[in-house]
C-alpha cells in the first residue's frame, strides 16, 4: 500500500505584518463578538468577511435553547453576505472569539466541521479561495483556502 501524506500550509503572522484591509476585517470580527448570543456557551464568536466589491459584513454565532437550530458566527456573515450580493466572491473571512470569560482568545479557534463544509462550497460557488484569517492576542492564522483546513473534501457530484 503507498502511503499519502497531505500538507497544510499556514502563515502565522503578528499584526503589524497583515494589510490594514486584513486588520480591519480582524477589527470587526472583535466587534461582531460583542454582538453574539451565546447565552449557553458563553463563548462569543466574531466573524467578518470583505467580498470582491469591497462591501463587509458581520457574523456572530446565535444560540438556541434547542442546540442544533442556532448558527456559527461564519456561517451567518456568509449568508447574509450570500442574500444582499449573491454574485459576489467572499475574498477574506476573519474569525477571532471571546472565551467564557469575556477575554479575546490568545490561540486562534478554527472553523467547526459544518462551517468548513459551507466555506467549500463558497469557494466552488465562486471559483476562486476564500483567504482566512483565525486572530488570537498570540497571532493570527492566515489560511490561503479551506482546503488547507479541509482536504479531500466533498464538493460536486
Ligand atoms: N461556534 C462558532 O460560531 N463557530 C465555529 O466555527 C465553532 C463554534 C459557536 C457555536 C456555539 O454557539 C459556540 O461557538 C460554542 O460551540
Amino acid at each position: 500500500m503507498e502511503e499519502m501524506i497531505l500538507k497544510t500550509e499556514i502563515q502565522v503572522a503578528q499584526l503589524d505584518e497583515l494589510t490594514d484591509t486584513d486588520r480591519q476585517l480582524i477589527d470587526m470580527a472583535i466587534e461582531a463578538t460583542s454582538r453574539s448570543y451565546a447565552p449557553y456557551s458563553h463563548f462569543c464568536v466574531g466573524a467578518a468577511i470583505i467580498l470582491k466589491n469591497g462591501k463587509t459584513f458581520m457574523g456572530c454565532n446565535q444560540e438556541n435553547a434547542a442546540f442544533p437550530a442556532g448558527i456559527c458566527a461564519e456561517r451567518s456573515a456568509i449568508f447574509a453576505a450570500g442574500a444582499q450580493y449573491p454574485d459576489q466572491p467572499v475574498m477574506t473571512l476573519a474569525i477571532t472569539a471571546r472565551n467564557t470569560k469575556g477575554e479575546l482568545i490568545d490561540e486562534p479557534a478554527s472553523p467547526c466541521g459544518t462551517c468548513r463544509q459551507v466555506i467549500i462550497e463558497t469557494e466552488t460557488r465562486f471559483k476562486q479561495p476564500v483567504r482566512i484569517l483565525l486572530y488570537g492576542k498570540k497571532h493570527t492564522y492566515v489560511i490561503n483556502g479551506i482546503k488547507q483546513l479541509m482536504p479531500l473534501s466533498f464538493t460536486e457530484f
